[in-house]
């Protein structure tokens, strides 16, 4: 074989492509039909009554889910967009809160608190977990400060102990968006579990999913009791129910679960250790490759942290390597088969640009034109230079790849890591022929960033 790199007009290392994840087998499908067969799809009514927290399905999937988190409360979503937004209205989020959340996530963890007037206020992140950075949320709390959301990156939770304490003294919720990390712990317990709500996706991407869906715990049965409003037009039940003399937030939406989604939802749950623990295997292999290799840095789990490896982040650095970041992802990926799909996509560059940059943010203008929310905080700031660890994650140190999942094999990421390995023994020659000539990929590694953030 040619040891000329493949970005070089040399041979590729490997040209047989990674294999897509496969997801439904006989359980989900069985599941799926003995529904079909009650003819019953939805058990929701949005009326006081047996239904009005819907079928059987739906009832025995979010037990199991309160099961599998240690909490006692599970409610089904048809998202987790819409799962975190409602949770912005149980919590008692009103026009001008400030909502903190870090800018390194998928746009919903920033946006819900908008819906109910709440303005995102954004914190830096570690620069190891990419998780928010207790230190700088304590630096942008104030009197109007509401809620934190600590999205656990990756699969990485968030440094929860130091949010807690923070957040709890003060009356701060603490909102948990734990979509990239299902089954993960901390410190012994569930993800999800440890703040004042815990909001999962179940969306396609997902370890495991319904196609569309999302599940939010909490230990708080007021909280879960309002969450039920709002998935489902509250307003038609909460005059026949005594408890809910405070009605703010009260108002519903049709935010409901299938029965058909539900039933899959439960074939899935078994799969979840399973799914953990070949991904962590993966991953440690990969980890065992990469260590060593100059300028690259493995990625990190904290102590008492579970990792759940949604994405493998790798931290780069081109004054060591040599190769500024892009030129190296198109050179690892000429050696590597042409991507599917971002599942398939060897590397990309980044994650999803600093939410604060986007025009919602710099341009201050989300549900009306007036500017309302943001018209409420003239003190929030989102000017490029907010969150520098963020930015220099985004422009400069961070890769991530998704390949570090079933049913890829140790000899998977070693042609990854062989490719990777290769790239840098050349980095020279490399370095010294022009970007344009390197070609592109039906998935290019900053949309295939794009695409993982978003989804
Ligand atoms: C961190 C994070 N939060 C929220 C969401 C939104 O989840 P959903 O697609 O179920 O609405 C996602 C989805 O990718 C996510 O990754």
């Amino acid at each position: 074989m040619s040891m000329l790199p493949a970005i070089l007009g040399g041979e590729p290392l490997r040209s047989q492509p990674f294999p897509k994840r496969r997801t439904m087998g006989a359980a989900e499908k069985e599941a799926a039909l003995a529904v079909l067969d009650t003819d019953c799809l939805s058990g929701f009514l949005g009326a006081p009554g047996p239904h009005f927290d819907g079928g059987e399905q739906v009832r025995g999937f979010e037990a199991e889910w309160a099961r599998m988190t240690g909490t006692p409360h599970a409610l089904s979503f048809n998202s987790l967009t819409t799962a975190l937004t409602a949770a912005m209205g149980a919590i008692g989020i009103e026009p001008g809160d400030e909502v903190i959340c870090p800018p390194y996530t998928m746009s919903a963890s920033a946006t819900a608190a908008l819906f109910y007037g709440g303005v995102p206020v954004f914190a830096d992140i570690d620069p190891e977990t990419f998780c928010i950075d207790p230190a700088s949320v304590a630096a942008r709390i104030t009197p109007r400060t509401r809620a934190v959301v600590a999205v656990h990156l990756f699969g990485h939770p968030a440094d929860m102990d130091a949010l807690l304490a923070l957040c709890e003294p003060r009356g701060i919720a603490v909102i948990e968006d734990a979509a990239q990390a299902p089954g993960c712990r901390y410190r012994g317990r569930s993800v999800g579990s440890l703040g004042t709500v815990g909001g999962f996706s179940l969306n396609y991407h997902k370890h495991i999913h319904t196609g569309e869906g999302g599940m939010m715990t909490t230990r708080d049965p007021a909280i879960a009791r309002r969450l039920s409003l709002i998935r489902n037009h509250g307003e038609n039940a909460v005059a026949a129910d005594a408890a809910d003399a405070d009605l703010a937030g009260t108002i519903g939406s049709n935010y409901r679960l299938t029965e058909i989604q539900a039933a899959i939802g439960r074939a899935q749950v078994p799969r979840l250790e399973g799914i953990l623990a070949r991904r962590r295997a993966l991953a440690a292999h990969l980890t065992g490759r990469l260590r060593g290799l100059p300028g690259i840095e493995p990625a990190v789990t904290k102590p008492g942290c579970e990792h759940g490896f949604y994405i493998y982040p790798i931290r780069y650095y081109a004054d060591q390597t040599g190769l500024p970041r892009g030129r190296f992802v198109r050179a690892v990926a000429a050696e590597l088969p042409t991507p599917t799909g971002w599942e398939t996509t060897p590397l990309a560059e980044g994650y999803v640009k600093p939410l604060y940059l986007a025009p919602v943010y710099q341009r201050r203008i989300a549900l009306v034109r007036s500017g309302f929310p943001f018209n409420l905080s003239t003190g929030v700031d989102y000017r490029k230079g907010l969150c520098p660890v963020t930015e220099r994650a985004y422009e400069h140190t961070l890769l991530v790849t998704p390949l570090v999942r079933e049913p890829l094999t140790e000899r998977d990421i070693d042609d990854f890591a062989d490719a990777i390995e290769k790239v840098l023994a050349h980095a020279g020659e490399i370095r010294a022929v022009d970007a344009s000539e390197s070609g592109s990929t039906p998935f290019t590694p900053t949309q295939a960033a794009g695409f993982a953030g978003v989804r």
